[in-house]
């Protein structure tokens, strides 16, 4: 019994292994919107559905307006709404359902919004007739319009409408019947034992509006007309070998679009609804077709759950985003650390195959901050157990890793490896006594043997036959105590799915409990012989994936320990396991910021983790499709994001392997890591001229930290994308409304080359000032004009990046091991004068913020302003002003000064002190000012004649 279940355990695994291998995503094992029964009827009745009008007059409360909408014609169901809002910059829409049903009630998604959001402010009436109401929060041109008869929201800012809710009469919400609505897909049933609950919302967005996000997706960052077609779908699922160009659901799910008007004025939208959903996009005919998003009209339809939307917005896009952050909460701030590379592969064999690695990346002089290891350091898929033959002495592997400077990175996923006896594998002891188990719900359905939804046709879908017994030990009680915890919900067996180690239990990581539970044992049992103090996680296959399960993951009728069905809650699993796990990464080390990697997310997931695109490919279609894809997550909160460098699936050419690394270094997250079957291509692999071409990229990686760590600062204070669209700085140049290949981190713009044998590239460059090219080695060539295209020339060493005038940024530039090794490093200054037509206002200025790894450290900030001296003796005086600690911070040492835009300089001192030295090359219009003596830390002025 024992040898037949290990031979399946492992043939199940081969065939996983196979599919993964295979081409190209199976499109049918995912469902498309015809296959969905809510989505199919949502479509079909889309403006046909009755209209929704208000059974009695609003209630105008101190700080919200309440009130019943009815559906015409079945007047018996209720549904109370309430609009608030929450700040001069948030409104807030809910609409639930009152029914005389014995129907599971609709659920709020956990763990999206902060801990504590502003709480409602007072509102008063604008005006009122019989048609409509319109309320604001007082002194404030902040509006909502509510009309009566039908019901609709509409909701602007300063006279400018930002978006209308059921203008085009979208809004339903199926009244719940508690009847059973059974329906299979590729030989899985869903029994659906409550039926039918879905919800719906149209919302209209003005013509002036360029609307971008619904991430992760990858059909681009402006969105896209949907109704020739499929929707944008929102079902967190393992598609590995995903395809570009598709609006198919991936890992993580971002219900929230963005939208920028002309003038500026910014709205995000949050569908803050956590079960499947779908969304077509709508662009209005009389708009130009052409640009892509421009006055779009969405419909959204989710499985069940509540109507519960957020609209957050501002006069500009970054006010917009601090409306976001003040619900949502600030975006963590990394380790520096870990804004360095990342060198990941499944799997780096052994022990001694990770310090040959380590040894390579420093014998060829690259630099490398953390190293991963993928499931195979564990035994047999038990996460937090190492597998001893491979990795005999994990502490002293992870000490030496540590004496270097480095860290290490371990995977751990969520399904937990059936063990079968108390006493084998602590972890599943832990989660078994705290029955913390998700539940299996209705009476388990199993796939029907097709093979379909990526199931192993050799597989039995009998997990007794995966190891030992496991239904028959396994009982989750009841404690009929007469109070509402989860264990008053009738029992069913814990749900067993199949994953990397066979049959798989799931911690249900959205009961509060349960999270305590996993974070104590990651807080309590991690030690030097498991994981040591250095060593941070990463969380995997958490959609959750299930490999015989419909689509690859969970059944939607799985029961959660609140009693609450698994399909009500599927796209927050990822988000509350990164949870659960951060929790217990703070609670190991309080006095570091944690570093954690997921594939699975939801909004709210910016609190915690860095998150990834997942089993992305090494082509050149996936290469392209990479940067929209980190632009849409970022405009829509969630801005420490990554792909994997170098393409998980397939062996890229050397010249893609060189773009994939110039397009790792504008990467929030940048790590390289490659699928088990591929060739191995570490940057030495390939020849020196490869590997100086990858050093290069790194280089500029780790020179530009400063301006990166100190950009992820800002986000946290005011919840700004790191990796910006054009469109986010420059809405005013209608041209930058259509580009997604090119992005900004702070002053910069990166146009990175993403076709293979590229000679030229072409770049647009905003208009309202001109640019200077970037070069860690001061190569430069002539500011080139804003408010138009260039056709540049470039070459495989190439990754086109311009620092825009009229800013100053700075940079760390010798070339180091690590980030820890770079601590005592100078930093360079980098200033490019604008172009200001009068050259007594030509001006410059930039901001730099510097803090420890505590999560408690205070900001040391410091703002440069270089203009126009008042002194006669001096051209232009260089401000720097200082605030914040700096102690614990390494060198604060400028070591250089790069000036460009200068074409003449005859003497350069530092106020009240000595003549500096400097040199001039008046052909690029450059003044280089070496060891001026000053610190970031101090405030000094620098004159320049
Ligand atoms: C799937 C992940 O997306 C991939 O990055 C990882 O290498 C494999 N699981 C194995 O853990």
């Amino acid at each position: 019994m024992q040898s037949n279940a290990v031979r399946q355990a492992a043939l199940l695994y081969l065939i996983i292994l196979l599919l993964q291998g295979s081409l190209a995503i199976d499109k049918h094992d995912f469902r498309t919107c015809a296959q969905t029964p809510f989505c199919r009827e949502h479509r079909r009745a889309e403006c046909s559905h009755e209209k929704y009008v208000l059974a009695a007059d609003p209630i105008i409360n101190p700080t919200n307006v309440t009130g019943t909408i009815i559906r015409i014609g079945t007047p018996d169901v209720s549904f109370p709404f309430s609009v608030a809002f929450h700040g001069e910059g948030v409104v807030h829409l809910l609409i639930n359902e009152t029914t005389a049903i014995d129907a599971p009630p609709r659920v709020q998604a956990a763990g999206v919004l902060n801990a504590t959001i502003p709480a409602p402010v007072p509102i008063s009436v604008v005006f009122r007739d019989s048609d409509h109401l319109i309320v604001g929060p007082p002194r404030t041109s902040a509006r909502v319009r509510i009309g009566l008869h039908p019901f609709s929201v509409h909701v602007s800012h300063q006279g400018e409408s930002l978006l209308s809710i059921n203008r085009h009469g979208g809004l339903y919400m199926k009244p719940s019947t508690n009847t059973p609505a059974p329906s299979s897909f590729n030989g899985f049933q869903d029994p659906n034992p409550h039926g039918d609950t879905a919800v719906s919302l149209d919302v209209d967005y003005p013509d002036q509006f360029t609307l971008t996000g619904l991430p992760e997706h990858t059909d681009g960052l402006f969105l896209s007309h949907t109704l020739a077609g499929e929707p944008y779908r929102f079902y967190n699922t393992d598609a590995f070998r995903y395809e570009t160009n598709s609006r198919m659901a991936l890992y993580a799910s971002f219900p929230v679009v963005n939208a920028i008007s002309d003038s500026g004025h910014a709205s995000t939208f949050l569908w803050m609804n956590p079960s499947e959903t779908w969304v077509d996009v709508r662009q209005k005919p009389e708009n130009n077709a052409q640009i892509r998003g421009r006055g779009s009209a969405l419909s959204w339809v989710s499985e069940t759950g509540l109507i519960d939307v957020f609209i957050a917005f501002g006069s500009t896009p970054a006010e917009s985003s601090e409306s976001l952050m003040s619900i949502m909460g600030a975006p963590t701030v990394p380790p520096l650390w870990s804004l360095g590379y990342h060198q990941s592969r499944w799997n780096y064999r052994d022990e001694s195959d990770v310090r040959d690695v380590i040894g390579r990346f420093e014998s060829h002089n690259l630099p490398l901050d953390t190293i991963w290891l993928d499931i195979e350091y564990t035994d047999g898929k038990r996460y937090f157990t190492w597998d001893e033959a491979k990795f005999p002495d994990p502490a002293q592997l992870q000490g030496d890793i540590r004496a270097a400077g480095r860290r290490l990175v371990t995977i751990v996923d969520p399904h937990i490896k059936v063990t079968g006896a108390q006493g084998v594998y602590p972890m599943w002891d832990a989660f078994e006594a705290a029955g913390a188990w998700i539940m299996d719900g209705a009476t388990p359905i199993l796939p029907a043997g097709e093979g379909g939804g990526g199931v192993d046709p050799e597989y039995s879908g009998d997990p007794e036959a995966e190891e030992g017994d496991p239904r028959g030990y396994i009982i989750t009680t009841t404690d009929n105590d007469g109070d509402t915890d989860h264990n008053d919900i009738s029992p069913s067996p814990p749900f067993i799915g199949d994953c990397w180690p066979g049959a798989s239990q799931y911690p249900d990581f959205i009961d509060p409990d349960v999270k305590a539970t996993w974070a104590s044992f990651i807080a309590n049992n991690i030690t030097n012989t498991t994981l040591g103090d250095w060593t941070w996680l990463w969380n995997d296959m958490n959609e959750p994936s299930v490999f015989a399960g419909p689509e690859g993951v969970m059944p939607r009728h799985a029961r959660h320990l609140s009693g609450v069905e698994h399909r009500a809650v599927h796209n927050l699993y990822g988000l509350h396991h990164a949870i659960a796990t951060h929790a217990g990464l703070v609670a190991r080390r309080p006095d570091e910021r944690p570093f954690l990697l997921t594939r699975a997310a939801f909004p709210g997931v910016h609190r915690y983790a860095a998150v990834w695109t997942g089993d992305n490919t090494a082509s050149w279609t996936h290469l392209g499709a990479t940067v929209p894809m980190l632009l849409g997550l970022g405009a829509t909160g969630t801005p420490w994001v990554g792909a994997d460098v170098g393409g998980f699936f397939d062996d890229p050419s050397p010249e893609m392997l060189v773009r994939w690394y110039q397009v790792g270094t504008m990467m929030p997250f940048f790590r390289g890591h490659a699928h088990l079957d591929t060739k191995r291509r570490e940057p030495w692999l390939f020849g020196d001229d490869i590997t100086a071409l990858i050093r290069n990229a790194l280089h500029i990686r780790y020179s530009l930290l400063p301006l990166i760590y100190s950009e992820f600062i800002k986000a946290g204070q005011v919840g700004s994308p790191i990796l910006r669209p054009l469109i986010y700085d420059f809405f005013d140049d209608r041209e930058t409304h259509s580009i997604d290949t090119q992005a900004t981190i702070g002053p910069l713009l990166f146009a990175p080359v993403v076709r293979p044998s590229a000679t030229h590239i072409d770049v647009y460059l905003p208009n309202g000032s001109s640019w200077y090219q970037f070069s860690i080695r001061d190569e430069l060539g002539q500011p080139l004009t804003g408010g138009q295209w260039h056709h540049l020339p470039v070459t495989l060493s190439t990754l086109p990046i311009f620092q825009k005038g009229g800013t100053v940024f700075w940079t760390k530039d010798t070339l180091r091991h690590t980030t820890v090794a770079m601590v005592r490093d100078p930093y360079t200054m980098r200033v490019a004068l604008d172009d200001a037509v009068d050259p007594a206002d030509r001006r410059a200025e930039g901001e730099l913020a510097v803090m420890g790894s505590g999560p408690n450290d205070g900001v040391l900030a410091t703002s440069v302003v270089i203009e126009a001296s008042s002194s006669p003796s001096a051209r232009f005086v260089l401000n720097n002003s200082p605030s914040g600690p700096s102690s614990g911070l390494g060198s604060l040492e400028v070591g250089r000064i790069v000036i460009l835009g200068l074409k003449a300089c005859s003497k350069i001192w530092v106020a009240g002190g000595e003549q500096l030295d400097f040199t001039l090359d008046e052909a690029a219009a450059m003044v280089t000012v070496r060891r001026p003596g000053v610190a970031i830390d101090e405030q000094w002025s620098i004159l320049i004649k």
